[in-house]
């Protein structure tokens, strides 16, 4: 159990529930990262406290774009003790492809380039960005328990992985968050949540609105969710990010939000505090849809 219902734990580490990823500052090529590092800047005084990046989430001719930019507003702001940065190897950018590398050798290269990008010496929370086809899972877990074991690496976590890979991975690793898609738009995956409880892991649902182009909109989902946020003055989405947290304390979500009014609708998913007969009714809207 958190002891604080509004913070999931990473390591000794206590985190705001709401997280803010930058894949989008980066991946879409922007001219200007003005607009982002406003942002960024605006979201840490509102109270965020973990920052999601990756080496994969750079520009087409960039070479590590968003942990360059998250170093370059942490050290203006002088903000490196208020937030938990976790980033991501063993995938990268290739002009508009997006491979999967994740031998042993590949991920320590990326762990040491992201260290240089973002001028650590170690690295908060790193993550296997996707196990690989092509290596046995085993081996890249290992390469993390190393980077951990020398200390390059605080805590070690995992997206993109099933029940049975996550399950692998604790004989190896103590893991301490997955990150995984989850949003309303498809069914929960209860078992891997499960484990990460019992396993004393957060779990980070990414995307947890759908991504920039959902198939239907939020306030289509579910009538249940549409009520609450009628009652409670915030936005279906809100309604919907909290449905999501209230899958177990130690659910956290990863927003992509990049505008300060988005980004404020999702940080009161934090104290929104949904009841049981809510919850359950937009989990049978939803469920509809599936
Ligand atoms: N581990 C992985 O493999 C993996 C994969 C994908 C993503 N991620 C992480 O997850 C982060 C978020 O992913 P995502 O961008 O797909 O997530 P998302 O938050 O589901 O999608 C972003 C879109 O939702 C909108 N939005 C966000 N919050 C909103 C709100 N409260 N109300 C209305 N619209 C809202 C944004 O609008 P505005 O832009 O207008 O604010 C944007 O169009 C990424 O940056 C990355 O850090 C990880």
């Amino acid at each position: 159990m958190d002891s604080d219902p509004r913070t999931v734990r990473v390591g000794d580490r206590e985190i705001l529930r709401v997280g803010l990823g930058g894949a989008r500052w980066s991946i879409t090529d922007p001219e200007d990262d003005g607009p982002a590092e406003r942002l960024l800047e605006l979201a840490i005084e509102a109270g965020v406290t973990y920052l999601d990046t990756a080496r994969a989430y750079t520009t087409r001719d960039g070479e590590a774009h968003n942990e360059r930019l998250l170093r370059r507003v942490l050290d203006r702001i002088g903000a490196w003790d208020d937030v938990l940065v976790g980033t991501k190897g063993g995938h990268y950018r290739a002009d508009d492809s997006f491979p999967i590398d994740a031998s042993p050798a590949s991920l320590r290269r990326d762990c040491e380039r992201s260290l240089g990008a973002l001028g650590r010496d170690r690295i908060d929370l790193y993550y296997l960005h996707f196990p690989d086809p092509q290596v046995p899972f085993a081996e890249s877990v290992g390469a993390l328990a190393e980077l951990r074991s020398e200390g390059l690496v605080g805590e070690v976590g995992l997206c993109n992985v099933t029940t049975a890979q996550f399950r692998e991975a604790l004989g190896i690793v103590p893991v301490a968050a997955v990150q995984n898609r989850m949003s309303p738009y498809a069914p929960v995956d209860t078992p891997l949540l499960a484990l990460a409880a019992e396993r004393g892991a957060s779990f980070f649902a990414y995307s947890p609105l759908g991504g920039t182009t959902p198939p239907v909109g939020a306030d289509e989902l579910s009538p249940a969710a549409l009520d609450a946020a009628r009652e409670r003055g915030v936005t279906t989405q809100t309604v919907l990010l909290a449905w999501l947290l209230g899958h177990g304390d130690h659910v956290a979500v990863v927003t992509g939000a990049r505008r300060p009014t988005t980004l404020r609708a999702s940080l009161r998913a934090v104290d929104l505090g949904l009841t049981v007969a809510e919850h359950d009714a937009i989990a049978a809207d939803l469920a509809e849809r599936w």
